[in-house]
This record gives structure tokens, sequence and C-alpha cells, in this order.
């Protein structure tokens, strides 16, 4: 399908064309450093595929959630919002064509036992049947299903078998009608949803980029046949705009429109939107023409009419056509982690080093808004930044520091991505000022503390980035 070849054969090094600073190995470091995200079960040594969202991973993934699901949902008349289950009946994916063509070509090698996918080989050792690992014989090439297959209550007969949901637009689909008869929607009109999906893959590397489980950011939008194509132009604009508007580097993004054998089964058309990621360009999202091939194929296997009344035209019936946009939660995760990363030589004084990791998020975007830091512990400073974060918490996200070197602080704040720090000083003591600090810019100002929320509003408001 789409997502599988569109980057076959790609490296797993940095890229000649990436001129950024970050590389993936300082990206999946910082983040485990600073509790964005841990490998599952390391413990254990660790699952492929699967990773664990710590307290600042956690923040930003929701965040990340939160300005799409807002943009999506809140900002457009005509589109809701739904969570279906990921457990559907497995007939679903027999209907949707997962069962017969949601595959990936495999071989296994017969020595070493390494199992890859064909396309990620040499042609040279795919034609010589030779494991580009160990030199040992490669089986024939077999179609291998992605779809994660376990069973359900007691029995274990195969009437008992259920899938875990490959993509969440199946579940759009088959609740397309109720949401039609309970919200009244008529054509044009879209469904979002975000949440979990679950695919087998074969390589599972570059940190969070492809994994077992993994999130999408799905939107589904029905419309009358003879429409589709000016409706994909259109959400093509609108899904580019929203980069945009988030404040993404616009030049590490690109379009890919996929040729004839690149189009999965369901897509007459598809462009990819793609980021440079220091391993290269990589999809980041899929807006495709679904045409009536789901909703067709669901009329067919579940009996029921899945045909729109247009009431007000004559009660035409029609099945309507599919413009489906379609992004990766988790991965826009790793576009915002490379997208903000950048190492700075600073030679602001008072700090011990001269060189500062900083993560220059959109504010909207940053799981620590404003951290307070008292200069000292004593002299009744801390208490009044303890007050001074009370009062802001309510309205935004707050952290507070009171350990180690003020520079240390602002360096921890500035690889967390905060973009405001507040230092509460002996001065602020005499008149009520405090020092606000911007990350990116690391320039204080002094700003009365009864202000402070109104002063954070209008920076968040006005937020552009420097680099
Ligand atoms: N409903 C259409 C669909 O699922 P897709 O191109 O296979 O299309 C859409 O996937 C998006 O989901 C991709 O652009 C990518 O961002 C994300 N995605 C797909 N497979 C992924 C994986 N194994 N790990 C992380 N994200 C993935």
């Amino acid at each position: 399908m789409a997502e599988q070849q569109s980057d076959k054969k790609s490296p797993d090094v940095t890229s000649s064309e990436y001129q950024g600073t970050a590389t993936m190995e300082k990206i999946t470091s910082l983040a485990k450093r600073r509790g964005f995200v841990f490998q599952s079960s390391e413990i254990y040594g660790g699952q492929s595929g699967a990773w664990d969202y710590g307290p600042l991973g956690i923040e930003l993934k929701n965040r990340i959630a939160g300005s799409w699901w807002k943009e999506m949902t809140q900002l457009q008349d005509d589109i809701v919002g739904l969570d279906s289950a990921i457990l559907m009946h497995p007939r679903t994916w027999e209907a949707s064509g997962h069962v017969e063509n949601f595959t990936d070509p495999l071989v296994d090698c017969k020595k070493c036992k390494a199992r890859f996918r064909s396309d990620m080989i040499p042609e040279a050792d795919l034609a010589a049947k030779k494991c580009p690992e160990c030199g040992g014989e490669l089986t024939d090439i077999r179609k291998f299903n992605l779809m994660f297959k376990t069973q359900i209550g007691a029995a274990e007969d195969t009437a008992s078998i259920i899938y875990l949901r490959p993509e969440t637009a199946q579940g759009i689909y088959v609740n397309y009608k109720n949401i039609i008869q309970s919200n009244r929607m008529k054509i044009p009109f879209g469904i979002a949803q975000i949440g979990k999906a679950f695919r087998n893959e074969i390589v599972t590397k570059n940190f969070i980029f492809r994994t077992c489980e993994f999130e999408q950011m799905e939107m589904q939008f029905f419309v009358k046949p003879g429409t589709d194509d000016e409706w994909f132009d259109e959400w093509k604009k609108r899904r580019w705009a929203y980069y945009e508007k988030l404040g993404v580097k616009m030049d590490h993004l690109r379009w890919h429109q996929h040729g004839p054998d690149e189009l999965a089964h369901y897509a007459k058309d598809a462009y990819d939107i793609q980021y440079l990621f220091p391993m290269g360009w990589r999809e980041l999202e899929g807006i495709h023409n679904r045409t009536d091939y789901d909703l067709g194929r669901h009329t067919q296997y579940s009996g029921k009419d899945m045909q729109y009344i247009d009431q007000d035209n004559n009660n035409e019936r029609y099945i309507p056509y599919i413009v489906e946009t379609s992004a990766g939660l988790t991965r826009n995760v790793l576009m915002i982690l490379c997208d903000s990363y950048d190492e700075e030589q600073v030679a602001d004084k008072g700090n011990e080093d001269d060189w500062r990791t900083v993560l220059r998020f959109h504010p909207n975007l940053a799981p620590i808004t404003v951290a307070v830091l008292p200069l000292m512990k004593k002299d009744g400073l801390a208490e009044m930044a303890q007050d001074i974060r009370r009062e802001l918490k309510e309205d935004f996200a707050t952290d507070y520091d009171q350990a180690g070197a003020i520079g240390r602080r602002y360096r921890r704040q500035d690889e967390a991505g905060t973009p405001f720090c507040i230092t509460v000083d002996y001065q602020s003591k005499e008149d009520g000022t405090v020092t606000l600090r911007y990350r990116d810019s690391m320039e204080q100002v002094r700003v009365p503390k009864a202000e402070l929320a109104a002063k954070l509003r209008e920076e968040i408001k006005n937020y552009q980035r420097a680099k």
C-alpha cells in the first residue's frame, strides 16, 4: 500500500540534502534524556516498533493532536468528529481490501534467519538470492500481510479471528450513515478521527518514524461524484496551509504524487506531503481520492445500502466519493522534534558553557509554556515564585525549577522547548517586577507581576519563528 512503498531502498543515514543540526541519534537521545519518548519495555531489552511517550512527549503529542482537531473540526463548518473502536468486525477488512492487498513482499535468510522486505534489498543480492547480511541463501518472495491478527472470545476457532485496525478510516466509513442521520449532515461533509493503528511492519527504524503501533489523524470528506477532483485540490491546499500555520519550515515540505505503481488499491489519485527529515524526504501525510471504492465494497459485503439520498435534489441517490487526508500523529511528533531542533553558540554572560541545544517549538505546541524560576531559594524568592506559578497555572502549562545555577536552569528549559521563563529576583521583592526571558532570542525584559498573564497571551498570539 501507499505508505510502505514511498520510501523503499532508503538508507538509514543523514541525507546530504538535509542541512540542519539534528541527527536521528541526537533526537533519540534528547527524547530519552528529557522524557519525550522511551523505548517500550526497555528493562526487558525493548520491544521493537513500540515506544512510550513520557511526561514531555505526551504533552507534545496531545498539543499536536489538539491543533489538528481544532483545524479539522472547530474551524470547519462541515466536519464532525468520531472515535470508533479499534476492534471491528473481521468482514470490514475483507470489504476494505486489506485482507487481500495490505501486504509487503518478504524474504527470509535460510542461514541467519534475518527477515527483509524484498524491495529494500540491493537488486544484485535479490537476483542472486543472497542475504545482504551473511551471504546465506534467501527464500522466494512471499506476500506478508501487515495486519495484526488475534482472537476474541474463549474459543480458538476461525470464527473468533479479529484484526487490530491498520487505519482508522474504516471506522468512519461504517459509521457514515449513522452520522448523517444523527447529525443531519448534508454532502459535502467530513468526519475526523484521531486514534491508534497497528501494522506488523517488517522494517521499523528511524526512531518513531515507522512503528508497529502508531496514531493517525484522518479525515474523510464525502462528496458528490464528479466534484471529487475539485475537492481533492481544495484539501491539498488546506492541508498545506495547515503546516504553514503550525510554523513548520516550509522549505522542508514538498509534494510527491503517487505514480501508478505506488497508488493504493482504493486510490484514483494520491499526493503525499513529504518532510525533509535528517534521513531524507519522507511521507508525513497523504491526501487520497478514494472514489466510491470503500462505500461500494461495504455495500457489497454488508448488504446494507450505503447510498446517500439527496433530499434537496429530488431524492437523488448515489454512493459518495471520498477525499481522505491521512496524517501520522506520532510521525508528526518526530517531524516537530526535528523541525524545532537547533544547536546554537551563545555568548550570554553568566552561563557555564557557550553552546545550547534548543527546541524552538511554537508556544502552542510546547509541552511547558512558561517556567518560573527563583534566582535563589532563600529570602522569600522561592515563595514568591511559587505564588506566581500558582496564579499562572490555571491558564498556562507551567514548570517550577529552583535547582542549580540560573544559567543551567535556562539550558534545561531550552532543551525542553519552553518558550518563556520568568525569573524572580531581589528587585522583584522591591518593585513587584520579574524578568521574562525569551527562549529564542534569550532577550530578557522586566514585566510587572500583575501583567504577566496578559503579556504571555499577547506573546503567544504574535509569535513568529525567528529561524
Ligand atoms: N487511511 C490511509 C492510510 O492509512 P497511509 O499512507 O498508509 O494511508 C497514512 O498512512 C499516514 O499514517 C502516513 O502518511 C504516516 O504519517 C502514517 N503511518 C503509516 N504507517 C505508519 C507506521 N508504520 N508508523 C508510523 N506512522 C505511520
